[in-house]
């Protein structure tokens, strides 16, 4: 369906609930957590690894997207292959053979994902979206949730969503607010990643089902 799909990113949330977190943010209507895994050398944050995802897996049936900011991604994807996750996303900057591993993925049953850090152009990422089957397009530098949308990346939305097919999801990260998604949405983005914007809320379901009426409008 192409109603818009909003995916908790689960960096800002309440960790020492994340169950209670968990079965919150399915009630309020989201069908994907964002994990996003860093690694304190791509990035520079450490957040959490596979065996966290591995442990709440079980709770819910919820689409797991992993959004591996780390080095040498080739060496761990595996952990979060049995950790269930459904996506996994690879920075492009961080791997050298993305064709091994996004084959890697595809062929694990997973759905193969790249991202594509604000400074690093399309054109990195060009030879490889054919075999991707969602795309990454962060608005903010990778890192950190709570930081301020990139105003550029409305042209570079535009620009991916021409380069990409149809059936490949273009997922926005970094920033997505109420008083940005529906311009995301507007470029071409059909899968929109928020963190503050909803975990900065005291209540989970007002704020998605806000961001969800935003990115139809
Ligand atoms: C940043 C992460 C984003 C971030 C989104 O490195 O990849 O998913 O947590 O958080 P907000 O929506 O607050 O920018
Ligand atoms: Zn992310």
């Amino acid at each position: 369906s192409n109603s818009p799909v909003i995916a908790p990113s689960m960096l800002k949330c309440d960790f020492g609930n994340l169950h209670r977190e968990i079965e919150l943010l399915q009630a309020a209507g989201a069908h994907v957590l964002h994990w996003d895994v860093m690694d304190g050398h791509f990035v520079p944050n450490l957040s959490y690894g596979a065996l966290l995802i591995e442990r709440v897996r079980p709770l819910t049936s919820m689409v797991f997207d992993a959004h591996l900011m780390i080095s040498h991604p080739e060496k761990y994807i595996d952990d979060y292959i049995k950790a269930g996750c459904d996506s996994i996303t690879v920075h492009i900057e961080a791997v050298s053979d993305p064709t091994e591993i996004l084959k890697h993925l595809n062929q694990s049953g997973v759905l193969p994902g790249l991202a594509i850090s604000p400074k690093t152009p399309l054109k990195a990422v060009e030879p490889y979206l054919d075999q991707c089957g969602t795309v990454l397009l962060m608005s903010v530098e990778p890192g950190f949730g709570g930081q301020s949308f990139i105003e550029s990346s409305i042209q570079k939305i535009k620009q991916l969503k021409s380069m990409i097919s149809s059936d490949t999801i273009l997922s926005i990260d970094g920033g997505i607010a109420l008083d940005t998604i529906a311009e995301t949405a507007g470029a071409g983005a059909n899968y929109f990643v928020v963190g503050s914007a909803i975990f900065d809320q005291a209540d989970y379901s007002t704020a998605v089902s806000e961001l969800a009426a935003k990115a139809g409008s």
